[in-house]
């Protein structure tokens, strides 16, 4: 009875509640949008306000790209066995005096300072938590990536309570059984750390190779598109910048960035035929990669809402991907042979060199 009483009340506050053809209750908010639940109705503005204050305007970009990085960050600082941090809890923007110092966390200090000045006027104007601010960040700045899911958005994570403890974030130098390990501790399976990879497809490194900020992962950095999956088993022939680093290994293409974890991961043969599976197969990737993210993404929460109406609906990738000009399937290390390698075509033209990501 509680309950409905205040459901009266805030259902008025914010104009109509309409039932839709699926008898789900719709709410019509003050500024017009329709969301699930009448609490999420001040969060379109705050979708607004990042969107023109952090990511320039929509954009695909490297605050984009930095708060999926920075909510894989904050999130994981966490166990299923208990002793570690508090997961999705934004502690990583509130206690960034401690977290920043972990070396995981090399080159997060951009988007903290980004995020930090926005978080605080959101947090005076609608008392929206850290956990939430930067959750909701990674979410819309996913949203502008074309080929991305809608990310579910949940909502009402109290404050952070307190840093989490350093070396629960992987590093690019980590083995394929350290990695995994720390997945599972965390609760995700092999399965599940190879659809969160999908991000490395909207990603560049800073700080790997210092001499080259910006340097793309894949050859189509503003498309969430499986075009890293592909690019990471492509022989590679060069280091993009000042030599080899370390957590960098050779790299296909002039001016793309390879990982050391990522082409470990895309050759052991626990997660050789998870990650050739992603190939060309945009559904796969999405689907899981939303199904994951959403488990990362409240990790150490409970009782939220769900607001998923508020995150931006993506522009499509129709595909298919293909080869970089240049390459073909003879150049693919192959490290699955349980299943066919998928027939791509090759874009026509010299092998390319990538441009850095502008603002990096
Ligand atoms: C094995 C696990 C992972 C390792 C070792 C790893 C490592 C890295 C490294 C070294 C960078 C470049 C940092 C720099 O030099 O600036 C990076 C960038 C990035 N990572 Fe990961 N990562 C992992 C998993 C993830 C996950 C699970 C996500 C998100 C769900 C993620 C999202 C990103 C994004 C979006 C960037 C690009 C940031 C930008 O362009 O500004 N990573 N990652
Ligand atoms: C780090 O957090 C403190 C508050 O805990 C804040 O005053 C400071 O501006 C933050 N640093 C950055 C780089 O945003
Ligand atoms: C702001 O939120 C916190 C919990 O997230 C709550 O304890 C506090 O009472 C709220 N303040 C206001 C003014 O609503
Ligand atoms: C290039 O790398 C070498 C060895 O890793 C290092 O000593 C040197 O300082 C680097 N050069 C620049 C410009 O960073």
């Amino acid at each position: 009875m509680a309950f409905a009483r205040l459901a009266t009340i805030v259902a008025l506050a914010f104009t109509t509640v309409t039932v839709n053809a699926g008898l789900v209750k719709r709410v019509t908010c003050s500024n017009g949008k329709t969301t699930a639940n009448a609490v999420c109705c001040p969060l379109f503005d705050a979708v607004d306000f990042l969107q023109a204050n952090l990511f320039d305007g929509s954009e695909c970009g490297e605050e984009a790209h930095s708060a999926l990085r920075i909510s894989f960050h904050d999130a994981i600082g966490f166990s299923i066995n208990g002793g570690k941090g508090g997961g999705a809890d934004g502690s990583i923007l509130v206690f960034n005096q401690t977290e920043l110092g972990f070396h995981a966390n090399g080159g997060i200090d951009d988007i903290v300072a980004d995020q930090f000045p926005i978080f605080q006027t959101l947090n005076q104007q609608m008392n929206i938590s850290a956990g939430d601010f930067l959750h909701l960040a990674g979410a819309v700045g996913t949203s502008n990536c074309p080929g991305a899911p809608r990310l579910q958005f949940m909502f009402g994570r109290p404050p952070p309570v307190a840093a989490a403890p350093d070396f629960t974030v992987p590093e690019p130098t980590d083995s394929v059984t350290d990695i995994l390990a720390r997945f599972a501790d965390a609760g995700f399976s092999p399965a599940e750390a190879v659809a969160l990879l999908s991000s490395h497809t909207i990603a560049a490194a800073d700080v790997i190779d210092p001499t080259i900020p910006g340097t793309p992962f894949d050859s189509t950095v503003g498309t969430f598109d499986s075009q890293v999956f592909l690019e990471v088993l492509l022989k590679g022939t060069l280091f993009p910048g000042n030599g080899s680093q370390a957590g960098e290994v050779l790299s296909p293409i002039a001016g793309e960035m390879r990982l050391q974890s990522d082409f470990l991961i895309s050759q052991d043969s626990r997660t050789a035929c998870l990650w050739q599976s992603m190939i060309n197969d945009q559904n796969r990737m999405m689907t899981q990669f939303k199904d994951a993210m959403a488990k990362l993404q409240t990790l150490g929460q409970s009782n939220l809402v769900d607001c998923s109406d508020v995150v931006p609906v993506p522009a499509t990738f129709t595909g298919p991907i293909t080869y970089p000009a240049s390459f073909s399937q003879d150049d693919v290390q192959i490290a699955c042979t349980e299943q066919a390698f998928p027939s791509l075509a090759t874009v026509a033209g010299p092998a390319p060199t990538l441009a850095p990501v502008p603002g990096s």
